[in-house]
């Protein structure tokens, strides 16, 4: 269980550019909940995201993961816990490593051990395996460099390497906005496989209204800060795409 309890996040506090991002937000996220949320641009989606990432701060309010406070857990602590894959393909993987090299990291995070363990013959054959799902032709470009491949392809590679050690949140921050419609589709379908299979609690944020009212279990709309509707499965079934753009 993941609980947000009245957090405000307030950026450049006490200057002229003060911004309330987040105004008195709380949220439980039951075991396995697939979220996905809405709302208009500077709404605050992204430091939600953040916000349970540690890579911005609350002014106040608390975070719990299981029952146990991590509010001021650092970044790296919390990045055991936690995928994250933003809408820029460049940030979720490095650049002058492999296709392969990505992914032992990935297989290594938070462990003592060297990337070159997780080199070996039964791990390539594993990466193979899984880099086949996103049908984007990666299996076969383990030994090229991450900045050689195209966005999609990038895009399937950090969402394999968010999920390679099964975070306890998955947070997806507009994955497939850069993409084509066909390979957003892709990525999207390996999405859903992943998290149903491992059934990984997720946090998916969309522009597309459509993805958002189909996929995961509910939705939950914010406007200045604020969430300012959750809409459960049953609910969310008998609204129309169009009806939402109301609220923004
Ligand atoms: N690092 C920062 N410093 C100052 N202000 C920030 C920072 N990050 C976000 N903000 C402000 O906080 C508000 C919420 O931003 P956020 O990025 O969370 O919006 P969003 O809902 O993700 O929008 P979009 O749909 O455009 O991605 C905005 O007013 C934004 O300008
Ligand atoms: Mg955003």
């Amino acid at each position: 269980m993941i609980m947000l309890n009245n957090i405000s996040v307030i950026f450049d506090k006490q200057t002229a550019l003060q911004r309330v991002a987040l105004d008195h937000v709380s949220l439980a996220m039951r075991p396995g909940d697939f979220i996905t949320i809405i709302g208009s641009n500077g709404a605050g989606k992204s430091t939600l995201l953040k916000l349970i990432a540690g890579e911005v701060r609350p002014a106040h309010g608390k975070i719990f993961f299981d029952s146990i406070d991590v509010t001021h857990v650092s970044v790296e602590e919390r990045a055991a816990y936690i995928g994250h894959v933003y809408q820029d393909p460049r940030l979720g993987t490095c650049v002058d490593f492999t296709v392969e090299e990505n992914l032992a990291f990935a297989a290594e995070r938070g462990k003592q051990r060297g990337l070159r363990l997780a080199c070996n013959r039964k791990m390539r054959s594993l990466y193979r395996a899984l880099l086949k799902g996103a049908a984007l032709g990666l299996e076969n470009r383990l030994s090229d460099k991450a900045m050689t491949l195209s966005g999609g392809q990038r895009q399937a590679l950090s969402l394999m390497m968010a999920t390679f050690q099964l975070p306890k949140i998955l947070l997806l921050d507009e994955h497939t906005a850069a993409l084509d419609p066909k390979t957003a589709k892709n990525i999207l379908a390996v999405t859903k496989k992943i998290v149903a299979d491992h059934h990984i609690t997720t946090l998916m944020v969309t522009h597309h209204l459509l993805h958002a009212l189909n996929m995961g279990n509910r939705t939950i709309l914010m406007q200045e800060g604020k969430i300012i509707r959750d809409f459960d499965e049953a609910t969310r079934a008998k609204i129309k795409p169009e009806e939402m753009i109301e609220y923004f």
